[in-house]
């Protein structure tokens, strides 16, 4: 048999039942919708907007209004996917929040409010799902880290950001190393900067974002659809023999 061209399905996900935290606004709007067009049924768990209604009404899931800093809450939240779907093949960790306080005035509670959303979040959605997708044998995780788990993002301060995303690359490649047996593959995506409500007033300021655009390769900041696009990669079968990783999407900021 001769050389034959592989064969891309238009929908990789199609039949899939996906979470996304955060999925609201910014980046998890962008990455719920275009899991969505990748085919999958995706809800919504998010604060606001109860719980991500206008993105479930587009996505055909479940808005879910959440606190992911609770465990029993998200434990809530994945119940309510596989009593939908009767699985939960996808879930993306993107619920994210950032503190700009110098180190020397951060308060205790600041510093504990970036972690419990940046880190404890992250794993009381991995191990709520994990539960399901181990004992199923399947599942893929997509956590949202950044490129502040590598660089220092200059002029900011924000120590506990840029700690609290490090720790997700981590964990990412922690539950990896232990899912894999199980069938469950765990990678985590780190945008650059990117234009969304977390950064529209730091935008706002032309000195600031002529900073970041000119500290970039690119020379501009990310559309939220473009870290959408990795993310529908890592949660889909195109990245099978992928887990543990880190996918950078920062315009070649960390290069330099
Ligand atoms: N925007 C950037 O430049 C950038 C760069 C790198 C990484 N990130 C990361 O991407 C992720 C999304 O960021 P974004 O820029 O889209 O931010 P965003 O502020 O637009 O969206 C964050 C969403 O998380 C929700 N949320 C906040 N606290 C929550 C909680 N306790 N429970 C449930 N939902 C909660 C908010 O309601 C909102 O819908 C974050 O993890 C962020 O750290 C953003």
């Amino acid at each position: 048999m001769g050389l034959q061209l592989p064969k891309h399905p238009a929908q990789p996900l199609a039949g899939a039942s996906a979470l996304v935290t955060g999925g609201a606004s910014g980046i998890g709007q962008a990455v719920a919708l275009a899991l969505a067009a990748a085919g999958a049924r995706v809800h919504v768990a998010d604060l606001a907007d109860g719980g991500g209604r206008a993105t479930a009404a587009v996505t055909g899931g479940l808005a879910l209004p959440t606190d992911v800093t609770d465990p029993r809450a998200v434990e809530a939240a994945v119940d309510a996917v596989v009593a939908a779907d009767g699985v939960i093949d996808v879930l993306v960790n993107n619920a994210g929040t950032c503190d700009n306080t110098a180190s020397l005035e951060v308060l205790d509670e600041e510093w504990r409010r970036v972690f419990a959303l940046n880190v404890d979040a992250v794993f009381w959605g991995c191990r709520a799902a994990g539960r399901h997708m181990v004992a199923r044998g399947s599942g893929a995780i997509v956590n949202t880290a950044s490129m502040s788990a590598r660089i220092v993002n200059r002029p900011l301060p924000q120590a506990s950001y840029n700690a609290s995303k490090a720790a997700v690359v981590q964990l990412t490649r922690s539950l990896a190393a232990e899912w894999a047996p199980h069938g469950v593959r765990v990678n985590s995506v780190s945008p650059g900067y990117t234009a969304t409500p977390m950064t529209r007033a730091a935008l706002a300021d032309e000195g600031l974002r002529r900073t970041w655009e000119s500290h970039t390769p690119m020379g501009r900041v990310a559309r939220p659809e473009e870290v959408a696009a990795a993310v529908v990669h890592l949660a889909g079968p195109a990245s099978s023999f992928t887990t543990g990783t880190d996918l950078l999407v920062d315009g070649g900021y960390t290069a330099w």
